[in-house]
């Protein structure tokens, strides 16, 4: 049940270092350099040397995927693209042979991601599943997979199934590195080190659960907000807009950073709050010039950051501190604010959060 929490989503979103811990479980040995995906042992060869990786999904999944082409680029070096799986299947997509698909989904059940993996199984490409529910359909029609072990996921709004899908894919692009020599031996017992350090980071970072309930009693009476966040915390604000629209209905956009300046500026004014996700990375110095431009338009900011970090906090309204780690690991981490902030607004305008109107845990129709 729901283990003394008033909701699912509540429960889910505070398991997130039990399962990130689950999901790294017997694959993940920081300290004899190992990393071990059973799922990959057949499927290595074909991996490492894929012209291509096209990765499936949707929701929040497709968010995960975002997230795993950073990953897949800079740590492996093959060019990777994102589709949603309603738009791939019913485009003639070029799929050869060569092309490694890797299928997202939480539920496994999803008919535009199974519609997705026949078609490019059609044409020949090797498909990989990243499933959380165990014997599910689309866990079935891959070829191989690996299993995000998240445990049930109840609340209609995807958590803690996100930051484990992240979790397989990132050990997935460490050990693609490694296989191909993209990524040096000592860069990548660095990386196998700090990635077993997220769950407590997590657990740290759920600690800010006070403080943002304070921000979300002072917003939960907007109508739009903005997320906006950089490289690997650009799916990030995607994935935060999401979660609030879908639960407490507040309209939300996610969008690049340095998109803003493209159209949605135009629509800062003092009644609209902006969340920016501007940790300690390659493109700090960026974001922070984008959250003076929002404050210089009276935008109302709320501002994840780093620990420590003391530029952000001049400039913004609220910030939330979250534990230092590898730039590439920083959405395990970050989304975790996120979830919390939509839980509490949509709880503070009486909505149903584990159930939210028009919504299903698995979308079985196209
Ligand atoms: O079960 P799946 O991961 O395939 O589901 C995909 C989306 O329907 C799902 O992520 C949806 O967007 C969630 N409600 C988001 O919280």
């Amino acid at each position: 049940e729901k283990g003394g929490y008033e909701h699912f989503m509540l429960k889910e979103i505070n398991e997130q270092p039990r399962s990130i811990a689950d999901c790294m479980r017997g694959r993940l040995d920081a300290n004899n350099g190992r990393l071990v995906l059973g799922g990959l042992r057949d499927y290595m060869n074909k991996f490492q040397n894929a012209d291509r990786i096209i990765i499936t999904a949707c929701g929040t999944s497709w968010h995960a995927g975002l997230v795993a082409e950073y990953l897949f680029e800079e740590f492996a070096r093959i060019p990777v693209e994102v589709e949603y799986a309603s738009e791939f299947r019913y485009r003639n997509p070029v799929i050869n042979e060569k092309d490694f698909v890797i299928a997202i989904s939480q539920s496994g059940e999803t008919a535009d991601t199974l519609a997705a993996i026949e078609l490019a199984k059609s044409k020949g490409a090797t498909i990989f599943g990243v499933c959380n529910v165990v014997g599910s359909s689309i866990a079935r029609a891959t070829h191989a997979g690996s299993y995000t072990h998240a445990g049930p996921e109840i609340g209609v709004a995807s958590t803690k199934a996100f930051t484990a899908q992240i979790s397989v894919l990132t050990m997935m692009a460490l050990k693609l590195g490694y296989q191909r020599g993209t990524l040096s031996e000592n860069r990548y017992m660095q990386l196998l080190s700090e990635l077993e350090t997220i769950p407590s980071k997590v657990e740290r970072a759920l600690q800010l659960n006070d403080k943002i309930k304070e921000i979300a009693a002072e917003f939960k009476d907007s109508r739009n907000f903005l997320y906006l966040g950089r490289g690997y915390n650009f799916p990030v604000a995607l994935e935060g807009a999401l979660k609030l629209k879908e639960i407490s209905y507040i309209h939300a956009e996610g969008y690049p950073a340095a998109e803003m300046k493209h159209g949605p500026i135009a629509l800062i004014d003092e009644e609209m709050p902006v969340v920016f996700i501007a940790t300690k990375d390659s493109s700090y110095e960026k974001v922070v010039s984008n959250i003076q431009e929002v404050k210089a338009r009276k935008g109302k900011i709320i501002a994840v950051v780093t620990e420590g970090d003391t530029s952000v906090k001049h400039m913004a309204d609220y910030v939330i501190e979250i534990p230092e780690t590898e730039e590439a690991f920083v959405p395990l981490i970050s989304v975790v604010p996120l979830q919390q902030l939509s839980y509490h607004i949509a709880v503070m305008r009486g909505c149903n959060v584990d159930q939210p109107r028009n919504l299903a845990k698995s979308v079985t129709v196209e």
